[in-house]
This record gives structure tokens, sequence and C-alpha cells, in this order.
């Protein structure tokens, strides 16, 4: 076994003139937590693809496991999971009828495929026919077909893209269950706050290229960017607040007064100690800001 689970080098993929992916780079370690984000169109699925073995790049080399995943490497199907933006399923079978397929063809019994429906959260599911899931309900499914074989790598494209906050905070759980058995993660996701807390390390992509590639504390540390505390409209003067330690600037607006401030610390003793806590906030900056100022624009996903 070699120190890296997933060695991409410098792919390159364009449809006509549009460089889907445009010169990509990255490693990732074994038993890592991987997230590549990025707004629509940014080129995620079209890398993750590549890196599965289901799209060939135009150049550039990919070795995952040790394998040339492309074209369809049969010996790498066991090691590896893949769940797609857009799953496709058997026709006209249950939720448990679907991850029974799916694991007989890995040779692993029905009991394996019972334990992923109660894992995803769909075992009062479990005889409803697949095309009468919800959309949420369709998305635990694929994610348990990825998962019934427990390969060594899994790939997830937007898991939580339509699933309901408890669904979300679910599959967040079963995720760190994975890599705690000491599985390898890809995922993409729309949801900077949801990366941040479950990756180990994050690529940043936007038109087809990393644009930053580290750990998530690194990437908004890089930032060195002043903290935002607010507080009810009129809990103090905009005067009095502007003299307090550590008010690097104030605003105030209808509802709220705003401190810009490099050193919490003491502004927030004081404003403590003034006992106008109610209604305090404190926003340190997040990935959300690191994408801003790589690209000059607001994340829209
Ligand atoms: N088969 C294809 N033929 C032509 N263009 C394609 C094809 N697949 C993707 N593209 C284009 O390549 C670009 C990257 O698409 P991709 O699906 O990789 O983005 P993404 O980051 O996964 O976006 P999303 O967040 O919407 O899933 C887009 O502009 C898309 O229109
Ligand atoms: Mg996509």
């Amino acid at each position: 076994m070699t120190s890296a689970a997933i060695v991409v080098e410098d792919i390159h993929k364009s449809y006509g003139d549009l460089h889907a992916v445009d010169g990509v780079s990255f490693t990732v370690g074994h038993g890592e937590f991987f997230g590549i984000l990025g707004p629509n169109g940014a080129g995620k699925t079209t890398a993750l693809e590549i890196v599965e073995g289901l799209r060939e790049p135009d150049r550039g080399s990919v070795r995952l496991l040790d394998e040339n995943p492309f074209p369809r490497n049969v010996s790498l199907l066991p090691r590896i999971g893949v769940q797609l933006q857009a799953s496709a399923f058997f026709e006209k079978l249950t939720a448990r009828e679907q991850l029974e397929t799916f694991a007989s063809l890995y040779g692993i019994g029905a009991a394996r495929a019972r334990e992923m429906l109660d894992l995803v959260g769909l075992t009062d599911k479990a005889d409803t026919r697949e095309d009468k899931l919800s959309g949420g309900q369709r998305q635990r499914l694929s994610i348990a077909c990825a998962l019934v074989h427990d390969p060594d790598v899994v790939f997830l494209d937007e898991p939580t893209a339509a699933l309901d906050p408890q669904a979300r905070r679910n599959l967040w759980d079963v995720l760190r269950a994975i890599q705690a058995r000491g599985k390898t993660i890809v995922y993409t996701t729309h949801y900077l706050d949801e990366a941040e807390i479950l990756c180990d390390r994050v690529a940043i992509m936007d038109r087809g290229r990393i644009l930053a590639l580290d750990t998530p504390a690194a990437l908004v540390r890089g930032l060195d960017a002043p903290a935002r505390i607010t507080l009810d409209r009129g809990a103090l003067t905009t005067a009095d607040a502007a003299a307090l330690p550590g008010a690097d600037e104030v605003s105030e607006d209808d509802q709220a007064l705003t401190f810009v401030t490099r050193t919490p610390a003491p502004l927030l003793t004081a404003l403590a100690e003034r006992g106008v806590l109610d209604g305090l906030q404190v926003r340190t900056a997040t990935l959300e800001d690191v994408f801003l100022q790589l690209t000059g624009r607001e994340y829209r996903a």
C-alpha cells in the first residue's frame, strides 16, 4: 500500500470550447475525508467521475488505490463505492430489493442489505418501490447502495443535497463512522459549513480549477479576517461602543450594532462587564469568506 489512496495529476476535460476541468491535481491519503466544494458548473462532478474511472480525461493521470481506473477497472470495483449525482436504480424494485440486488452483485448476503437500510433510516420504507420514495429518501437509498459492499474508498456526489436537516445530520454520523473505520471518503458539496465540520481537507473549485486546497481551519486562518460582533440596537450608544477596548470599527443599522474586531476577547469582556450581552452574536470567518476572497464573488451554490 502506498501512502496515498488517490493521486490526480493535471487532469483536463473539455466539452467543445468549455474547459470543464482545466488542470486539476490533488492527492487523498488513506483514511482521509476529502471535500470538493464549488458552485454549479465548477467541474466537481466531471473531476469526480474521472477519478472514479467513469470518464476519460483528455489528458493527465489518475491513480486510484494504485490502479488506473479508466477504462473501467474491474479489480477496483469491489474496493470503491460510487454514489452518482443522478442515481440509477433497477426498475420497479423496492428499497430492500434494490439493496439486496446491489449486495448480490458483490456476493454479499441480504442481512447486510437490511443493515444498510437501517443505517440510512429507511427501514420503514423497505417495501416501498424506489420510484415512490421522496427525493431525499431516494438519495439515502443511493448512498446505502454505494456502501453496501463495505468499500475502502467511497465517492459521494452531493450526498446531502436533497436531505432535510435531520437526515443530513444522520448522514454526517454515518460518514464519520465510516471514516472512523479507516475508510477514505471523497465527496462534493455546496454546503461550506458542512465541509468545514466534516472534512480533513477541502479543495475549493471554480471554473474547472482548484483555487485553494488545505484544511478548513488553515484556509480560514489564512484569511486573517476580523470577527464581527453584533448586539441588539440601542444596547450601547455608538460613542460608548467605539470607546470599548478592541472596537476596531463600529456601525449601526435599524436592528443591530456591529463591531469589527481583531481582538474579540477584551471586547467581549468589556461587553459582559456592561451587562449588554442580550442578542449578542459573534461571527468569525468561514469558508464562505475564503471563497469570496479567492473569487471576488459571493458563494452562490
Ligand atoms: N457531458 C457533458 N457535455 C457537455 N458539457 C458538460 C457535460 N458534463 C458537464 N458539462 C459542463 O461542464 C461544466 C462542469 O460540469 P460539472 O457537472 O462537472 O459541474 P459541477 O461542479 O458538478 O456542478 P453542480 O454543482 O451543478 O453539480 C458545466 O459547465 C457543464 O455544463
Ligand atoms: Mg455536480
